[in-house]
């Protein structure tokens, strides 16, 4: 199977939050889970560079606008995949030569096709949200997310025939039960559509930041337009020599957050049917992280989480596993960091480390690191198999918390089943020494089983279970079955995995 995944391309005129590493952390996840399954994929991020308010501060500071975004994409932006571990197969910039050219080409298709009329644009328009605002959405005349006034534009525009795709959005809606997940995201989409679609600007004047309008180069595309179209526009240049359409498109998925739905869910499809594109496979919206106090935390609400900090401190693998596993996925929920801490103690380093740790021990003190297949354990092999099937099942439904549940059932399992065998009791008489073969053969499996379960949240962690295990990493969704431990030599006691981290500041 193809799995092309995107996250959304992030605005650069502020450092990456913790709320951008989570939809990048989540698109990661799957991804490598579609791997392990054998599919062919491809991961799409990168950063959206043409909003109005990076043209604004460049000039303030007096800076190049294009000077300005190379910078901060260097420093920040290149960087938010690497730290948490994200591997991406392509990182687009909105101001690359490839995908300025695509844009073109995507515009004038729409505009040969009649869904491109000319207007004067007067009224509402937010900075923060780079969207047009109708009386109804604001707040005391304050935009509700950015608590700021919208200014008022009267400008000459180009504007898409939304209003024209309707009943098109509507049949495709009904005909797809699965096009946005979770399914009260799609609902709200299709309440949207239902509630009547009005035609929306793609262009901006007055400002020369942007993809000019093929037909009007006074114009620019307006942001929203020229961010999402880099998702069919990547593939046309990621690979020199290569059109990456005829593989990938349209077996895309789009993981995106709530306050973006409606560009992704409505105008994008509208988009693609318009220029004679097939719309992509599916749509996943996914909540928000809230902060400590419930406030959303992210550049906007002033209360930025650096999530490169919290990396340096506790490791890629430990902030992944956090924000997927304290946060059902798809709602919104609290990640608070004294909750980073307590599942870092509690669960990565009590459950599953010492878990490790006390396996390897014992192998190595009771059988001089040597685990050999012994008397098959039925009852390890069906939860093995209900394990594998399960993951399956809930990442075709993007449940990427649950499914860390299922695994942590099993790590439950490995727990009592050393406490309830005693190893350590069995290694006094040699009359049991069949048992004990047995038993430290069944934590082992069971362990690089979990090992391939969770390495899509902890890809770091993974292969380091395996090495302490002496068994070769393949993360091939097939290992999590039992008896797939080779009979091994050399096991000794593994140091910790998640060792004990002191702190460097209060503030963390
Ligand atoms: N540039 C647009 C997207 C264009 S895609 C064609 C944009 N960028 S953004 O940088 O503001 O946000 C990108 C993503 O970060 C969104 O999916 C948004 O939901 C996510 N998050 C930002 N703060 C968040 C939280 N506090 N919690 C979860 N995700 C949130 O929008």
């Amino acid at each position: 199977m193809r799995f092309y995944l995107t996250t959304p391309i992030y605005y650069v005129n502020a450092t990456p939050s913790i709320g951008n590493a989570y939809t990048t952390i989540a698109a990661d996840v799957a991804v490598r889970h579609h791997r392990q399954r054998g599919d062919d994929t491809f991961l799409l991020t990168g950063t959206d560079e043409h909003a109005s308010r990076v043209y604004r501060v460049a000039e303030e500071e007096g800076i190049d606008p294009k000077t300005y975004v190379d910078d901060i994409v260097e420093r920040y932006w290149r960087e938010l995949p690497k730290r948490v571990n994200a591997e991406h197969d392509f990182f687009i910039r909105t101001t690359d030569e490839g995908h300025k050219r695509f844009v073109q080409e995507f515009l004038q298709r729409i505009y040969d096709n009649g869904d491109i009329y000319q207007d004067v644009y007067a009224g509402l328009y937010c900075v923060g949200c780079e969207e047009f605002k109708n009386e109804a959405d604001l707040v005391d005349g304050l935009c509700p997310d950015h608590g700021t006034r919208p200014e008022y534009i009267e400008e000459k525009n180009y504007f898409f025939r939304l209003s024209a795709y309707q009943d098109r959005l509507l049949a495709l809606y009904d005909e797809r039960p699965d096009f946005v997940l979770p399914k009260f995201r799609y609902n709200e989409a299709r309440s949207f559509i239902e509630g009547g679609l009005q035609d929306f600007s793609v262009s901006r004047a007055g400002q020369p930041w942007g993809v000019p309008i093929p037909w009007d180069e006074e114009q620019v595309t307006y942001v929203w337009v020229d961010a999402l179209i880099n998702y069919l526009s990547a593939l046309t240049y990621a690979r020199d020599g290569e059109d990456l359409r005829d593989a990938f498109w349209p077996h895309a998925h789009h993981v995106l957050g709530k306050d973006i739905l409606r560009f992704h869910c409505v105008f994008w499809p509208a988009l693609l049917l318009s220029a004679g594109y097939e719309v992509p496979q599916q749509l996943f919206v996914h909540g928000w992280l809230l902060g400590l106090d419930k406030r959303k935390l992210s550049k906007s609400a002033g209360n930025t989480v650096d999530p490169f900090e919290l990396v340096d401190v506790y490791g890629a693998d430990p902030v992944r596993f956090w924000v997927l596993r304290s946060v059902s996925f798809g709602q919104d929920g609290n990640a608070s960091l004294d909750g980073l801490r307590e599942r870092y103690e509690r669960e990565l380093a009590n459950d599953l480390g010492n878990l490790v740790s006390r396996t390897t021990a014992m192998i190595a003190r009771y059988r001089e690191g040597r685990i050999a297949p012994a008397q098959p354990n039925e009852e390890l092999r069906g939860l093995l198999d209900a394990l594998r099937e399960k993951l399956v099942e809930r990442f075709d439904a993007w449940e990427l918390t649950a499914a860390i549940e299922d695994v942590w059932e099993l790590v439950r399992w490995l727990n009592r089943h050393v406490e309830e065998t005693a190893p350590w009791g069995l290694a006094k008489d040699e009359a049991n020494a069949e048992q004990l073969d047995a038993v430290l053969y069944d934590l082992a499996d069971g362990l690089r089983a979990v090992a391939v379960a969770l390495s899509p949240y902890l890809p770091e962690t993974a292969p380091r279970i395996l090495g302490a295990l002496r068994q070769p990493v393949d993360l091939a969704l097939d290992g999590v079955a039992y008896g797939k431990t080779a009979a091994t030599d050399g096991i000794e006691p593994a140091a910790p995995l998640f060792p004990r981290i002191e702190l460097p500041t209060a503030a963390i």
